[in-house]
């Protein structure tokens, strides 16, 4: 998608993606992610909007690294937190920090492993699926290279794609099979309905996957 089109999804709040409760899937698939030591876990979030599942991950001791484009949303992030960050100005965006959480501002695409430094997990929710087909192996590739093939939990959805334009894309077993098998050895932790259907319209699958280094 064109930044435009996500940066007027946030200004004008068409943002029913946002689960303003957090996603359940991450509370029950955490170990994956955090391991038994969550005090010594730095997860990156990728795309992350204004999730409340930062918050969590937040509560569970763990540091949180994000990446948005939309300022809008990172505000936001900031404001429902409750908490007031320093901002700081580079030459590729804004950062947001507060104590444990570091939120780039702008195109994931800029970023380099040296900025966001080491991370112990990716927390992938709604960032693949919000990515056309095209730019998808683009945007693995990058996570791979900027998080140096950290352990990732992803939670996609699958649905006939021909019922209804993306996004959300659906992403199948397939295709992150194909995206991350060379680097990852991929474990499927669920598959489940998807209560409510995509949109309230499409019958979908809630897949959660977990990536972990083959080496
Ligand atoms: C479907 S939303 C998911 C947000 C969040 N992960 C969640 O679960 O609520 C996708 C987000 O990716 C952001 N985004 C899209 N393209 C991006 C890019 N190239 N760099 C950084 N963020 C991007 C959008 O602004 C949007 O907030």
């Amino acid at each position: 998608m064109e930044h435009s089109f996500w940066h007027s999804k946030w200004q004008k709040n068409e943002i029913g993606f946002h689960e303003p409760k957090g996603n359940a899937l991450l509370v029950k698939h955490a170990q994956y992610l955090l391991g038994t030591m969550p005090n010594s876990a730095r997860i990156f979030v990728p795309l992350c909007g204004k999730t409340r599942d930062i918050a969590w991950l937040l509560s569970q001791g763990a540091s949180v690294v994000g990446a948005e484009l939309s300022e809008v949303a990172v505000t936001q992030l900031f404001e429902e937190l409750g908490e007031a960050p320093s901002i700081s100005q580079t030459p590729t965006g804004k950062i947001f920090h507060k104590e444990n959480l570091t939120v780039f501002v702008g195109d994931i695409f800029k970023l380099t492993a040296n900025d966001i430094g080491a991370v112990t997990g990716v927390y992938d929710r709604a960032a693949l699926v919000a990515l056309p087909d095209a730019m998808r192996s683009l945007y693995a590739s990058h996570i791979v290279e900027i998080t140096e093939s950290a352990p990732q939990l992803i939670v996609s959805f699958e649905y006939d794609q021909s019922r209804m334009p993306g996004p959300p894309f659906s992403v199948n077993e397939a295709t992150v099979e194909s995206l991350y098998g060379d680097t990852y050895v991929i474990t499927r932790l669920e598959r489940s309905v998807l209560e409510g259907k995509l949109k309230g319209k499409v019958d979908a699958d809630n897949l959660v996957f977990h990536l972990k280094g083959n080496s």
